[in-house]
C-alpha cells in the first residue's frame, strides 16, 4: 500500500496517540462480545493484518457469560482473551470515593463515568503485559467513553497507540450486520436478515446501568417498558413500603440491616432491594463533554438508596459552614471525572478533602422505599452536631440562651435593614 492513500476506513490521524497503521502490530482489544466489538476483532485482522488479544472486565454488569465472550473472541481469532474480574478495585478506588463526594452530574449518579478509567487503566496493564503497541475500543466518536478511555491511555501509557474502528469505519449498523453475516460472526437472536431491530446502546456495571438511542433520542418519547431491564417500574412495585437501614463507617456504608458485607456484595443487595421497588430511574438530558446534548434513561438503584443515605449522614455530622462549601467541590468533583479526567491532581486534591470530612460520617440512616422513592426516614450518628435538648421548643437554657436571640437578631440583619431603608427611603 502506498503512503499517501490509507486503507480502507483509516482516517489520517489528528493526535499524535493515534495509531500509524503501518505500525500496528498486536492489538489490545476491549472486548465486550457485543456486535461492534466481535465486528472490530476480525476487522483489525483483515484491515491491519495485526494480532489481537482481548480483554473483558466484569464490573459487576449483570447476566454476563464470560466463558461464551471468551469463546467467541478465540473462535473469531484472537490470541486470547482476558477475563477479569475488577468488581472490588471498582468498588474500592472508583464507588467509594464517588460516595465520599456524593457524585451526581446533573441527576446522574456517575458510574459509566467511573468504569472507564479502570477499564482504560487495565487494559494499559494488559496490553504491556501482553506486547501489545495498540489499544483499541468500540467507543463512537460522539460520545464521552472515547473521551475517558483515550485520555486514561494517553495519560498512563504515553507509548501505546489507539484506534476506534467506530469512529472510522463508516459502517452503519446494517454494513456491520453484514459484515457480521460474511465473515460468519455470531449475532445475538438470530433475526431473519434485515429485521433486526436495532438495540439500545446499554452501559452497566454494578453502580449503575444506562441506556441511549432508539426513541430515547426523540425527547418528546416518554419511556418504553421495554427499556427498563433492571428497575421495576414502580407502577408495578410492591404496594408495602420498605424499610432498610444502612450502616456508614467514615463515610462508607459497612452494614445493611444490621448484617456486615462487603462494598460490593452492600452495592449489589441494595440495588436488588432498590429495582424490586422502583427505585432509580432517571430520565436525564445532560451535556456531554464534546458538546452535544443527549438524552439518557438511567437505571441506578444502589446509588438512589447510598447517595442519599449517605449525603444525610454527612449533614448531621458537619457544622453548616462545611455543609455550604462541600457541594462545591462535589460539583468540580463530578465534573472532572465525568469529563474523563480521573488522572487529574485536582481529582484527587478533591478526594483529600473529601476524606477528611468523611472521617466524621459514621452513623445509620433508614430509608423507606415505596414505588420509586427512597426517602430517608431515621438517622443516628455518635458525631452529630445535634442536640435534642437545645434544638427543642420545649426547653431552655443550658448553652443557647433565648435571651440572646433578640441581640443576635439586631445584629445579624443590621446591613439588611440598612440597605432596605436607603433603597426605600425612609
Ligand atoms: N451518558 C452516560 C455517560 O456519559 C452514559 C454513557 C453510556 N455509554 C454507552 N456506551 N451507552 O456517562
Amino acid at each position: 500500500m502506498s503512503d499517501d492513500t490509507p486503507p480502507h476506513g483509516f482516517s489520517p490521524r489528528t493526535a499524535s496517540y493515534e495509531a500509524d497503521p503501518e505500525q500496528v502490530g498486536r492489538v489490545l482489544l476491549l472486548y465486550s462480545g457485543g456486535l461492534d466489538t466481535s465486528v472490530m476483532l476480525k476487522w483489525i485482522q483483515d484491515e491491519y493484518g495485526a494480532e489481537v488479544v482481548c480483554l473483558t472486565v466484569n464490573l459487576g454488569q449483570p447476566d454476563e457469560d464470560y466463558e461464551v465472550i471468551k469463546g467467541k473472541a478465540i473462535q473469531l481469532g484472537a490470541l486470547d482473551c482476558h477475563i477479569v474480574d475488577a468488581r472490588e478495585e471498582f468498588a474500592r478506588e472508583y464507588v467509594a470515593p464517588a460516595i465520599k463526594a456524593n457524585a451526581l452530574y446533573g441527576n446522574y449518579p456517575l458510574f459509566t463515568a467511573l468504569g472507564r478509567p479502570l477499564i482504560a487503566k487495565l487494559a494499559v496493564e494488559h496490553a504491556r503485559r501482553a506486547g501489545c503497541d495498540t489499544i483499541a475500543h468500540g467507543c463512537t466518536g460522539k460520545g464521552n467513553d472515547q473521551v475517558r478511555i483515550e485520555a486514561t491511555v494517553a495519560t498512563l501509557a504515553p507509548e501505546l497507540k489507539v484506534i476506534a474502528p467506530v469512529r472510522s469505519w463508516e459502517m452503519g449498523r446494517d454494513e456491520e450486520i453484514a459484515y457480521a453475516r460474511e465473515h460468519g460472526i455470531p449475532i445475538k437472536g438470530s433475526h431473519p436478515p434485515g429485521t433486526e431491530a436495532a438495540p439500545y446502546s446499554i452501559d452497566d456495571n454494578l453502580w449503575g446501568r444506562s441506556s441511549e438511542g432508539r426513541w430515547i433520542e426523540d425527547l418528546d418519547h416518554a419511556p418504553e417498558d421495554d427499556v427498563f431491564q433492571l428497575v421495576t417500574r414502580p407502577e408495578e412495585a410492591p404496594d408495602e413500603a420498605e424499610i432498610i437501614e444502612l450502616q456508614f463507617e467514615r463515610g462508607l456504608p459497612i452494614a445493611l440491616n444490621g448484617e456486615r458485607l462487603g462494598l460490593v456484595e452492600l452495592i449489589e443487595r441494595t440495588a436488588e432491594i432498590g429495582a424490586r421497588h422502583g427505585v432509580g430511574i432517571v430520565d436525564h438530558i445532560e451535556d456531554r463533554i464534546v458538546g452535544l446534548k443527549v438524552r439518557d434513561i438511567y437505571e441506578a438503584p444502589a446509588a438512589a438508596i447510598v447517595l442519599p443515605a449517605h449525603q444525610e449522614l454527612e449533614r448531621l455530622v458537619c457544622t453548616i459552614h462545611q455543609n455550604q462549601f462541600k457541594p462545591q467541590l462535589e460539583r468540580q468533583w463530578a465534573y472532572l471525572v465525568y469529563a474523563g479526567l480521573w488522572w487529574e491532581p485536582l481529582r484527587s486534591d478533591l478526594d483529600a478533602y473529601m476524606e477528611r470530612v468523611n472521617e466524621q460520617v459514621t452513623g445509620t440512616i433508614g430509608m423507606r422505599l415505596y414505588r420509586g422513592s427512597a426517602r430517608v426516614v431515621t438517622r443516628s450518628s455518635p458525631n452529630a452536631v445535634y442536640d435534642a435538648s437545645l434544638a427543642s421548643f420545649a426547653q431552655s437554657g443550658g448553652p443557647f440562651s433565648q435571651a440572646a436571640s433578640p441581640g443576635f437578631i439586631e445584629l445579624f440583619s443590621l446591613q439588611s435593614r440598612m440597605a432596605w431603608r436607603l433603597r426605600n427611603r425612609f
